[in-house]
């Protein structure tokens, strides 16, 4: 693995991708934001020795190397899940990747669905935390402690300096936000009612395939997180009606906008 870091590294830093404090990952359906970057060199994944594949049409897949409010960022337009078949290693490359171009900080957001009854579709939710259910660590297997310890320490997964600072920011700007638990579910098939009951009971406010294995190594790597989900459905065992993936992009999107407030502002003060 450290061989191919070390491969993947070198290739990015000689097409450009120099010191960059800052890493984004855009999750489904919130590509927005690239559309307020200047990009200075954007590759495909596939172009990308080492990297994964992209397989979901949804996703565009490719790195980017820009400035966002004025701040060096590399951004993720796309990401590799679980149940796509990739393995945790390969879901979590990318963080690795950007931790030795120099990222510190990492924004991540994705789509999930509401299991708070509170929450309503097309809104923000703010990770306090998390609870890993997707069956596997990526930190199984031979730990390098070149790049981590062996025992994460995973009492403030999400920093909560950035989460405070998100709060500020939030408010001073009208936006409204929650703040709760995120769990990772393995997908790809949606969960039952039966499985909604017993992830409201297990704590969680929101459902989501994604996030847990991407911030569980960067806490590994020591890169500090945030974290935002965009509520695109809810998730009422009682109420329960088939989704519609539009109706779920549909939401994303209107919610995108508040989301690349927030991931702007945040970016101007770090
Ligand atoms: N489960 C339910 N609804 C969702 C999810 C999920 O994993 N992601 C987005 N909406």
């Amino acid at each position: 693995m450290l061989d191919k870091l070390n491969t993947t590294t070198d290739y990015l830093k000689n097409i450009g991708f120099k010191d960059a404090h800052i890493g984004i990952i855009l999750g489904t359906g919130l590509g927005g934001l690239v559309n307020h970057l200047d990009i200075e060199y954007s590759i495909e994944y596939k172009d990308i020795p080492h990297f994964p594949e992209a397989t979901v049409e949804s996703h565009s897949g490719s790195l980017i190397y820009g400035k966002l409010e004025g701040k060096q960022v590399i951004v993720m337009s796309g990401r590799f899940h679980y149940y796509e078949g990739y393995s945790m290693e390969e879901v979590t490359f990318p963080i690795r990747v950007m931790k030795m171009l120099g990222v510190r900080t990492l924004l991540v957001s994705n789509a999930a669905g509401g299991i708070n009854p509170d929450y309503k579709p097309a809104s923000l939710m703010i990770l306090d935390d998390h609870i890993n259910m997707i069956p596997a660590n990526p930190l199984v297997g031979k730990n390098y402690s070149k790049l981590g310890p062996r025992f994460v320490d995973m009492s403030e997964p999400y920093d909560g300096k950035l989460i405070k600072k998100m709060e500020d920011i939030a408010m001073r700007l009208n936006i409204h936000v929650n703040k709760g638990v995120y769990v990772s579910w393995i997908g790809p098939s949606l969960e039952t009612r039966a499985e909604y009951r017993f992830i409201k009971i297990m704590g969680a406010d929101v459902v989501g395939m994604s996030t847990v294995p991407e911030v569980i190594v960067a806490n590994h790597m020591g890169i500090k997180v945030a974290a935002i989900s965009v509520v695109t459905d809810l998730c009422d065992p009682d109420n329960l009606v088939p989704v519609k993936i539009e109706d779920l992009l549909n939401n994303a999107a209107i919610a995108e906008k508040d989301l690349i407030v927030l991931f702007s502002e945040l970016v101007k003060e770090l």
